[in-house]
């Protein structure tokens, strides 16, 4: 008698498995997505249970993915997804011409959006960010990282890390909290006695619900030495450093996350040749968020490919926040290969395999393995080409996300 599942997805025209060592992977290896052709996948109990081609288990639940896709959910491993306060009109400052600085001197930028959020109650907070998470889900997104930062005081930064916990617990997809007081200065703190606060007050109290900590190093925000301080501060209270690096100006931050032994810097825009190389030498994923500079209308992107022949491990995310306001992986994917010629095969590593590894999840997420969550998407798209090839749909059919069929 052939052994019982609780369902098993058949006929796949591709199963993208992501199959291989549970490190993240870099240059060659980011083509390497493990694509079975007719691929089945048996799952029990919200595992995987096996993998391969004519799996022959009966299942009460039998899905034909004949003609499909079939891959790992999406894991975005940068976003700020719990903010109030949008910011629409910018739009038109950024179509004159303004850029992200002369936004942020216009009242526009990160301390218009925190003055909302210190204002809205956690049930407002909450309720604005599950809607997000609900349009994360439909496009495929099965996990992803929140980072708090629209506070920047304890009580607010506070707020938002309790809120992502509760959607965690609530919500179908899974959330990795990150701490990122240090994302802009408050009006009322010069930014040293900030830092000090940082260190001294929030950690202390940040770190109970939180994995990372994260800075915005960057001209105008948190210099070299003060990201420093923070993000050692962070370890010392148990958060894995993270890093908003090179952004808007070289500011050497891909440099310090290799000092500092970040899992991730992200952004990296104008990260120099040295700090790529930094990166590489000591393991750094660098995580792409093309989004960001999409929504500004800059002409330059993150050098992807030179970071992938580098040695670099790449990931990629939304950035979802009030500046960049998206939740769609599908697009994201689209980007890396539209605008920093990232292979379909290696944009699909880095926004699952490679994503997981960013929120140090790759143990139990990011691939189709036996042994890992069943967190699984199904696309109505023959090969996985098809995702950034025809582009601006939603490609996602069904979620199954730790073996419960959502969508
Ligand atoms: O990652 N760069 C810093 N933080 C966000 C933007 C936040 C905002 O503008 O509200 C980012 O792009
Ligand atoms: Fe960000």
């Amino acid at each position: 008698m052939p052994e019982t599942v609780d369902i098993i997805i058949k006929n796949a025209n591709e199963l993208i498995t992501l199959k291989g060592k549970n490190i993240p992977r870099t240059k060659k290896e980011m083509s390497e997505i493990g694509i079975v052709k007719n691929g089945s996948v048996a799952i029990k109990n919200g595992m995987i249970f096996d993998v391969g081609k004519n799996l022959k288990y009966k299942a009460e639940t039998i899905i034909d993915a004949k003609g499909k896709t079939v891959m790992p959910g999406f894991v975005d491993p940068h976003t700020h997804l719990v903010f109030s306060g949008s910011r629409e009109f910018e739009l038109d400052w950024k179509l004159k011409g303004l850029s992200y600085i002369d936004i942020k001197k216009k009242g526009g930028g990160i301390n218009y959006t925190v003055e909302k959020t210190r204002k809205a109650s956690p049930a407002k907070l909450s309720d604005e960010a599950r809607l997000r998470l609900d349009r994360m889900l439909s496009y495929g997104t099965t996990t992803c990282e929140a980072k708090s930062g629209y506070g920047l005081d304890t009580e607010t930064e506070l707020k938002m890390l309790k809120v992502q916990k509760k959607l965690d617990d609530t919500h179908p997809i899974d959330i990795v909290s990150t701490f990122l007081g240090a994302h802009a200065i408050p009006k009322e703190h010069s930014v040293s006695d900030y830092v000090k606060i940082i260190t001294e007050e929030m950690l202390p109290k940040a770190s109970k619900y939180a994995e990372f900590c994260d800075v915005f190093c960057e001209k105008g925000f948190f210099t070299y030495a003060q990201s420093k301080k923070i993000l050692e501060a962070g370890k010392k209270h148990g958060l894995m450093p993270k890093i908003h690096a090179d952004e808007i100006v070289d500011t050497s931050g891909a440099t310090l996350a290799a000092e500092v032994g970040a899992i991730s810097a992200e952004h990296l825009l104008m990260a120099s040749d040295k700090g790529i190389k930094d990166m590489a030498k000591a393991g750094v994923i660098g995580v792409m968020l093309p989004g960001t500079p999409f929504c500004l209308m800059m002409k330059e992107y993150a050098a992807a490919r030179k970071m992938i022949d580098s040695g670099v491990p790449i990931a990629i995310a939304t950035d979802l926040n009030p500046n960049c306001y998206v939740e769609n992986m599908q697009f994201i994917i689209q980007l890396a290969c539209f605008n920093m010629k990232m292979t379909p095969a290696e944009a699909i590593c880095a926004s699952t395999f490679n994503a997981a590894c960013a929120i140090n999840r790759q143990e139990s997420i990011g691939s189709i393995e036996k042994g890992k969550q069943a967190d699984i998407i199904i696309l109505d798209a023959p090969n996985h080409l098809c995702i950034p090839y025809h582009f601006g749909i939603n490609h996602v059919e069904q979620v199954i996300k730790k073996g419960c069929i959502l969508i």
